[in-house]
């Protein structure tokens, strides 16, 4: 048994370079364990409250150590309730979740350390637990943003003194690929190279996808369509083409989102609509399963990895699949929670990181462990991105 004998929070700076929390748990038995908190750009109005990281840093180590040090590491659900407890309201607004969410993983890797067990093994065995359905690890099938525009499109910059304009006017947030991490990155490559020869002025976006000057949403996906082509493959089972429209900043019609749907073959469609729009989820639900192709309506700020969300989803028939982001659980017994009820319902699952990202890779463990059937961790090229992918990579040779 290991037992919690330090807990401590600090800050560090994320992806974009602001502030998060990092925690560290020790045990009497000389375990460490260090996981961090990722945090959004286009965030969702139900998701639970980050405090400010200097807060949150004293909240971990002023309120939740002491009530947490002498517990045992095994007992995740204990002492992910705890925090529940302490922190006493419906959206974590006093601890916050950024407080909760970094004791919560630390504690599962000092868990996992403590079963001595890889981590995507142990988070199978709680998952079991909690589901009460005995599901295998299974390797997740990567979503990889190659092209961005809305918030995550990045404003013009400066370089070198010159100003390169590359802020562009896409409204959608998110051109992604589906596929494995080879493809992801040819496709990347070859997407960079069109630019180039067409002279499009671009930057990286947030993920590591391109924000280049593009006028129409059509426009992007006719540069991966062409990227496609350029490499001598095509859309299959094996690559599929999806889009994070994130409705709540990027508004269209029902008719909109069909065309782009069928007239470039793609899959997936993340929040079409904003988050209050569920009769034009529904509609477009009842739409889409008529044409006889395969598709998936996934909710991201719709849901917010909220587990009443989700059932009103559920019950609606707005959905067939949801982003599962642990920060905005707050939470990793009640992420894993959304993923239980979320199989239950048939519901694909995809566990995903947020645009402020550091380098940890416990979404990655996750994915394998709940065997959510996507991840989506941004372009397979910038450090804190691709640490995810690669991490797939290497439980792939352990399972
Ligand atoms: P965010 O965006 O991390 O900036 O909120 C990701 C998404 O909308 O999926
Ligand atoms: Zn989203």
């Amino acid at each position: 048994m290991s037992v919690i004998k330090e807990v401590e929070g600090r800050k560090i700076l994320d992806s974009r370079g602001k502030e998060t929390v990092e925690v560290r748990i020790k045990t009497d038995d000389g375990l460490v364990a260090i996981d961090s908190v990722p945090s959004g750009t286009s965030t969702g109005g139900h998701e639970d409250i980050l405090v400010e990281p200097g807060l949150a840093c004293k909240n971990i180590n002023e309120i939740i150590a002491p009530q947490i040090i002498g517990q045992d590491v095994l007992l995740q659900n204990v002492i992910d309730q705890k925090m529940l407890e302490i922190d006493g309201t419906p959206n974590k607004a006093r601890l916050g979740a950024n407080a909760t969410l970094g004791v919560s993983l630390a504690t599962a890797r000092a868990g996992a350390l403590s079963a001595k067990m890889p981590l995507f093994w142990y988070l199978n065995r709680l998952f079991r637990k909690v589901s009460g359905v005995e599901i295998e690890p299974a390797l997740p099938i990567p979503i990889m943003v190659m092209i961005c525009g809305g918030k995550h499109g990045g404003p013009p910059r400066v370089d070198e003194g010159k100003h390169v304009e590359a802020g562009n006017n896409l409204c959608i947030q998110e051109f992604s690929v589906i596929g494995d991490l080879q493809t992801g990155k040819n496709i990347w490559h070859e997407i960079e190279k069109i630019l180039k020869q067409r002279k499009i002025k671009y930057n990286l976006g947030l993920e590591g996808a391109f924000s280049a000057q593009l006028q129409y949403d059509e426009d992007a996906l006719e540069i991966i369509d062409t990227a496609i082509k350029n490499l001598g493959l095509m859309l299959n089972q094996n690559i599929r083409l999806g889009l994070d429209i994130a409705g709540n900043n990027c508004q269209m019609t029902n008719e909109n989102v069909i065309n782009l749907w069928r007239n470039y073959n793609i899959y997936s469609l993340e929040d079409p609509f904003s988050e209050r729009d569920w009769e034009k989820f529904g509609q477009l639900k009842i739409e889409l399963s008529q044409a006889n192709r395969d598709y998936l309506i996934i909710g991201d700020d719709l849901f917010a990895t909220h587990k009443t969300l989700l059932q009103k989803g559920i019950n609606d028939l707005v959905a067939n699949g949801i982003i599962i982001k642990v920060n905005q659980a707050g939470t990793l017994s009640e992420a894993l929670e959304v993923v239980s009820l979320a199989k239950k319902a048939n519901y694909k699952c995809v566990v995903s990181h947020r645009s402020g990202e550091t380098t940890d890779t416990f979404i990655a463990d996750l994915a394998v462990g709940v065997a959510a059937e996507f991840i989506k961790s941004g372009a397979p090229i910038p450090k804190e991105r691709l640490l995810k992918y690669n991490r797939l990579e290497e439980i792939k040779g352990e399972l």
